[in-house]
This record gives structure tokens, sequence and C-alpha cells, in this order.
């Protein structure tokens, strides 16, 4: 089993990542991070506690962290998310919440436990492990790998014509983590866009809890999509990065060089990837350019029907 932690911002497709992750059998999550995002931290760290509560998994340790990005204002998706950032599901659910500890440290203390063998997840603004990266220099050696769901290397963004949402909420913070030295994959939306999960794909799904959860979180989200594109459908960011962490063959990745743009009005938040070599820059960066769309969807839809 892979040690993983996952730092999220739930949000329904971390959620959904989140059912993946443990519903698999692969991931041995030895934590699970909180960061403003979607949602406030506080609403994202609730939501966390629900969805694993809901798995059966209340043994998970879940850490908040940053309350903000490094140095710009919080931005949610209500939109895209909800009020709530898990669109009014579990709203019902009794949960204790944990305040213990800040998610930065405990990443810095679980890389330090299991050196060379931690991936960590990130599913959100990178703020936490920035701030982890800046006090920690050794994470470099210690972490085995980042799966990044972030980035848009040669497709429009999500929030401004050229940035992904994760990345533009804290752009400071993503460049930090970029260039920190550790191993990286680049799960972005050249990929996951092409990951939509479908009412019909929903109905496949063995009857049980997590469908339900699934069915009920994705109203929301599927009805923002519709509105953009006629489809009903929503596509599954945060779990195809989930995916891509537990198996690498459901992608092929190009190794580039990748920074972020953090000083333009026009295009804060760009993923740039230089593709051609201009920069005559190391290459950072392990760009997921192609994913196998059917079998990642047949693997979400069996694997959370279970
Ligand atoms: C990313 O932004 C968030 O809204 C999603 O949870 C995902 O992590 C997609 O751009
Ligand atoms: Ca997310």
């Amino acid at each position: 089993m892979k040690k993983v932690i996952i730092d999220v911002d739930t949000g329904i497709d971390d959620a959904i990542g989140l059912c993946l992750a443990v519903q698999s059998g692969q991931a041995d999550i030895v934590g699970i991070t909180t960061v403003n995002g979607n949602t406030s931290l506080e609403q994202a760290t609730v939501n966390t506690t629900k969805v694993m509560k809901l798995l059966g998994r209340e043994d998970v340790a879940i850490v908040k962290g940053a309350n903000r990005p490094l140095l710009r204002d919080p931005h949610f998706e209500v939109s895209v998310h909800g009020n709530d950032g898990i669109g009014g599901a579990l709203k019902e659910m009794e949960i204790v919440v944990n305040e213990d500890g800040f998610a930065p440290d405990f990443i810095i203390e679980q890389a330090a436990k299991y050196k060379g063998e931690l991936t960590i997840i990130l599913l959100a603004p990178m703020t936490n492990m920035a701030l982890a990266i800046r006090k920690e220099p050794r994470l470099k050696d210690w972490v085995k790998e980042l799966v990044i769901m972030g980035g848009a290397v040669s497709s429009p963004g999500n929030i401004t014509p050229t940035a992904e949402y994760n990345i533009f909420i804290d752009p400071e913070a993503a460049k930090i983590v970029l260039h920190a030295g550790i191993p990286i994959t680049l799960v972005g939306l050249d990929v996951t866009r092409q990951t939509l999960l479908t009412e019909a794909d929903i109905e496949r799904m063995n009857a049980g809890a997590v469908r339900d959860f699934v069915q009920e979180s994705t109203t929301h989200y599927m009805n923002r999509h519709f509105q953009l594109t006629g489809n009903r459908a929503c596509a599954m960011h945060d779990p195809l990065a989930v995916g891509v962490a537990l198996d690498k063959s459901l992608v092929r990745t190009e190794l580039h060089y990748v920074d972020v743009e953090t000083k333009s009005d026009l295009c804060d938040g760009q993923t740039v990837c230089d593709f051609k070599g201009w920069l005559k820059k190391e290459p950072n960066v392990n760009v997921c350019v192609e994913v196998d769309r059917d079998r990642f969807i047949e693997t979400l839809v069996d694997t959370l029907g279970r």
C-alpha cells in the first residue's frame, strides 16, 4: 500500500477523491490536511470530517492548515461547489472536528517519520505545502513524490482565460512547491477535463451510501456544467489526481520545465510549460498530457460502488 497524505479544500470533487482513495484499498492514508480554497478552512474541515465518517474512517487524522493564501485574499467557488462546498450533501450528519495541530507541521512530521515513502496528493491551493517547504527544506530529500491537481499547460483556464483554480488562488505557493526539488506529477485541466462523470455513470455504481453521496453532491456541480456546456456531467479533477497517484499507467506524462506566472494582471496563476526548452532550465515536472478516460471512469464507478 502506498503511504499518502491528501491535502484538500473539500469541495465536491475533493470529496469524491477521498472516497476513491479510501475505497481503493491501495492507499495507506497517514493523514488528511485541510486548507482554504473552494470554501473556507473551517467548512473544508467540516466537509472532510463528514466524508471520512461516511466512509467509516474516523480513525484517519484530519489536520487543519492555512486559512488564507500566502499573500492574496481567499476566493470561494460557490457557483461550482455550493454554499457549503459539497452541494448541500450530508447536511444532517453530526461530527466533531479535530482542532489539534497545524497542517504544514503535520506534513513535516510525517515526512520525517516515513522518509522516502510518502506521496503527498495535493488537491487544493498549495499553501500548506509551501509553508512546510519553507519551514523544512529537507522535505526535498524526505518526500517521495507530489501528485498535484493543478494547472493547465495547453488548454484554457477555469477561473481566468489562462489559470486553473488551485494555482490561481495561491500562485506564490504554487511557485514555491514547483521549485522545491521534489519529484512532481502535475495532473492539470488538460487531462482532468476529459474525465467527465455522467449521471449514467453514477447510475451504474452499486447502490449504497457512497453512491447516494456522489449523486446528491454532484447535482449542483452538474447543473453548473450544464449551464456552461449543455451536458449533465462533471469533471473528476481531484479524483483523477488520486487515481494517478495510485496508478501512473492511467496517464502519459512528459518531463518539462514548468513555472507559474505571479506578476501579470492578465495571466496571474498561469502554468507556463516550456515544451520546447526555450528557457534552458532543468525540467521539474512530469506533466500529464494524455489520459485513459474510459479505464479511469470504469475504475471510479467500480471502486465507489464497493
Ligand atoms: C480544482 O479546483 C477546485 O474547484 C476543485 O476542487 C479542483 O481541485 C479544479 O480546478
Ligand atoms: Ca480541490
